[in-house]
Parts: structure tokens; sequence; C-alpha cells
């Protein structure tokens, strides 16, 4: 009989990409996906360590788990509990000892060994600790097969980062970047399309920094590898994440302008308007410059739109460096944007920086740039409305006859809509704009749900 395994995910997508490994490096030895931790044989935690709060939830979890090992065992079963992703890299020591209960934690470099793990947690009592960074990539070693499980799939062409901003734990939970062959890449492309996918996300913590080696010594940047994967017959949309601000090279850019199946958005982090604080984060790029980046994609591709990511309250941030950040997003507008207060990580220089900034100061300057920025994405999805748009859908609807999709520029579409059309893409006229979600109609209306 099947044993079943629940994965729960944290963080990025990187993060969901491995989540979706380490289930098919584990079912050749037994374990089924379930979607509970209830009764399961394996829970894995596949953790985020980007900051404080996101990585104290796993010990508040582990704390809830440690009950249900504890049923498990008084029925004579064993629960093996593992911890993964940046906390297990970051503090993998200290997990062992806070939730000694834990049997394996590895890191996310190393889950291509977890058979092995498995086998040793099983013969030995005590934890199974793994967390080198080893020499070979894991991408030598997992499996080929894929799974895709709705029409939009993840594939991780590139990990780790180099660039080393001063508040960000990346660089040491991931190690150092590292690009997977181009033929690797193309070859699990295809094998994602030939199992449903229609959109392909091509991943990365540094994404627009890939530099794949190919066997025959020749050099990729990711506008080739996107040119590449954009071949693909089935394939009909292409996105890439997360991207650099001072690694958006000309090339790439072009992509924009030749390559239809790349979508019309991209996620370009700016972290703050302020060049004193940019600097101080070492992000390598003053305000100025990132807008020269978004001009030349705006002329490659002029219905492109913009999302990013935000700090407020990095050490040292004055009123007038969160003015500067406010101007910034009113000059540029963004569709959607992730903000933060700067959260102080173990091991980064940011952390021992004089000037840390009050709670209630960021939590301050935090409101008014979501009000700013939620403007902005009301704006845009307001301007939908009456627009046509290609849908992918990829989920059902919470009422019947409904489904949800994605529009070009991933803002969620619900559509009255028959249950044959997921994982379709269709022409959906906008009707309906909220700050969230847009709500359309099918502009082939033969194919409606009769609800
Ligand atoms: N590689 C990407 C994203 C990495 S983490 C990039 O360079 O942009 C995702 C986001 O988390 C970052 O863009 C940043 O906005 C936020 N973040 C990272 N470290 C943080 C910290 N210490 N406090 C608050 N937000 C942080
Ligand atoms: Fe972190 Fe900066 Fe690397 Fe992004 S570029 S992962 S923010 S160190
Ligand atoms: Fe979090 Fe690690 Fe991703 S810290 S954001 S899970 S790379």
């Amino acid at each position: 009989m099947a044993k079943k395994l629940h994965i729960k995910t944290y963080g990025c997508q990187m993060n969901v990409y491995d989540s979706e490994r380490i289930a098919e490096v584990l079912a050749p030895i037994g374990f089924k996906l379930s979607d509970t931790a209830d009764d399961a044989d394996m829970v894995i935690l596949n953790t985020c360590h980007i900051r404080e709060r996101a990585a104290e939830k796993v010990f508040s979890e582990l704390g809830r788990l440690r009950g249900k090992k504890a049923e498990k065992a008084a029925e004579g079963e064993r629960m093996i509990l593992g911890v993964t992703g940046c906390v297990a890299q970051a503090q993998g020591e200290e997990v062992t000892r806070r939730a000694p209960f834990v049997d394996l934690v590895f890191g996310p470099q190393t889950y291509h060994r977890l058979p092995e793990m498995v086998a040793r947690a099983a013969r030995e009592h005590g934890h199974v600790l793994d967390i080198d960074f080893p020499e070979d990539s894991k991408f030598d070693s997992l499996p080929p097969a894929r799974t895709v499980k709705g029409a939009a799939a993840f594939l991780a062409v590139q990990e780790g980062c180099d660039k080393f901003c001063t508040y960000c734990v990346v660089p040491y939970t991931r190690g150092a970047e590292y690009s997977r062959p181009p033929e690797g890449v193309v070859a699990e492309a295809h094998t994602l399309v030939a199992a449903g996918a229609k959109e392909i996300t091509l991943l990365g913590q540094n994404v627009n920094a890939y530099h794949g080696e190919a066997a025959d010594g020749s050099g990729w940047n990711l506008a080739r590898l996107i040119r590449e994967v954009a071949e693909i017959e089935g394939l009909e949309r292409i996105r890439y994440t997360t991207s650099y601000p001072a690694e958006m090279d000309d090339d790439l850019i072009a992509a924009h302008a030749d390559t239809l199946k790349l979508m019309p958005y991209l996620h370009l982090p700016i972290q703050s308007g302020s060049d004193t604080v940019l600097n101080a984060m070492n992000r390598q790029h003053t305000g100025e410059e990132f807008k020269n980046v978004v001009k030349k994609l705006r002329a490659a591709r002029p219905d492109i739109a913009l999302s990013s990511d935000f700090i407020v309250g990095f050490p040292g941030e004055t009123d007038a460096d969160f003015e500067a950040t406010l101007k910034l997003v009113e000059d540029v507008t963004f569709i959607q944007a992730y903000s933060f207060k700067y959260s102080a990580r173990p091991g980064t220089p940011a952390a021992l920086m004089d000037e840390q900034i009050p709670e209630a100061v960021k939590a301050e300057r935090l409101a008014r740039l979501q009000a700013l920025l939620d403007t902005q994405s009301l704006d845009f999805n307001m301007r939908a409305v009456g627009q046509v748009f290609p849908v992918l859908f990829d989920r059902s609807g919470k009422l019947p006859g409904q489904l949800i999709g994605r529009s070009p520029y991933m803002q969620p579409v619900v559509v009255a809509a028959s249950a044959d059309l997921l994982h379709t893409i269709q022409n959906v006229t906008i009707t309906q704009a909220g700050p969230n979600s847009l709500m359309g109609e099918l502009v082939d209306d033969s194919q409606r749900a009769c609800a």
C-alpha cells in the first residue's frame, strides 16, 4: 500500500518547485502525496527564512505536528517528520535542538538523496542532518519524470545568489549562483509540456543572470533559453522570475519584443526609490538606472506591465528616503507589488547597522506605500474592463459553473465556463474589476456552462 506523504510549502516559487521535485524523488519508494498531515506517514515542511516571521512559523507548525506524530506512535505507527528549505539550511542545528522529534533535516541542495536519508532514519534512532552544499548539482540526479498540477508549471533554471544584498539571507541559504546546463532545462520543458503544461515560468533567485554552459561549450543567456523554449509546440506562455534590475541586458529586453509567447508582465524588484538606501542595501543600481531599464522594456513591448518588491524601514531610511520610494512608485507605476517591513536577519550585514528603524515608523511607512500601490493595481484592473484577454483557466471557481484563470498580467479572472475548458486558454471580455481580481465573459459564448 502506498505511504502517505504530506508536504507543506512556505516562501517563494523555488520552494514550490522543490516540493514538487521532492514528491517525485519519493514516489519510487512508495510515497504518494496527500492533502493533509493527518495520518501521514511522512510530513515535510519546506521552509522560508526570508523574514523573521516566516522562520518562526515553522517552529509553531512543528509544535502542532509533534502531537500528530505522538498520536500515530500511540497506534504503533511512525510518522517521519522532515524539515527542508531555507530554515533547514540556515538553522539546521537549531531545528534539531528546538524540535528533537524531527527525523530529517535537509537543505535545498540535498533532497535528491532523500531515499537514502529515509532509509537511514528508519534504521537509526535520532535525526539525519544533511545540509551540505554538494559539489555535484542535484539536477544531475533528480528523476526526469515531471508532474504538472494545473496547466502552469515552474521550471528552475538557476539557483543561488552572489549579489549579497545586505538584508538578505538567500546567498547563505541557497549558496552560490548556479545555472543549469541548457539541454537539461529544454528537456525538462518538453517533459512538462508533454505532461500538460501550457505555461512555464522559468525560475531562479537571480534568473536573468542565467548563464548556462552547453555541452558544445557555448554559453547561453536567458534570452537564448527563452527563445529556445518558445519553440516547443503546445507551450503557449513563458514567464521568468525573479530578475535583478542590473542584469536586464539588451538581449533579454529584445526577447520581450521578438518572442510572442513571453508574457507582457515582469516582476522586477526595486526595494527602495532612494539611492542612499539602495547603496546601503548593496543593490548595485540607482533609481534612475532602474527607470531606464523600464523605459527600454516599454519601448520593446509597449503593453508590458511591472510588479515589484519593496522594503520599508531599512536601517537609516529617513523620511526623505521614504518619500523617494513613493515618488519612484508614482513615476514608474506597478500593477502588483509585495512590500515588507525590513526584518533584521541573523548573519546579514544590515542586522548590525546602526539606526534600526522603530516598528511604529516601519508600520506607518508600509501602510502609506501599500495604499499607493493598491490604487495603482486597482487602476490597472479597472482599465481592463471592456478589454478582451486570453485567460488560462487553472482552477474551478467558488460557485458551480465557474472557472478561474490568469490573464497575461497574472490577474485572476472569474468566468462562467464549463469544466471542460479547465487548462485551456480562452478569450474573455472583462466585465468587472476589483482590487484583486476580474470578472469576465467568454467571447465564444457557446462554451458557457449551463449553471
Ligand atoms: N531574488 C529576488 C527576491 C528575493 S527575496 C530579488 O533579488 O529581488 C523576495 C523579497 O523579499 C525581496 O525582494 C525583498 O523585498 C524581501 N526581503 C528579503 N529580505 C528581507 C528582509 N530581511 N526584510 C524584509 N524583506 C526582505
Ligand atoms: Fe537576496 Fe539580493 Fe540575491 Fe535577491 S539579489 S536573492 S534580494 S541577495
Ligand atoms: Fe524564502 Fe528561501 Fe525562497 S528564504 S523566499 S524560501 S529562497
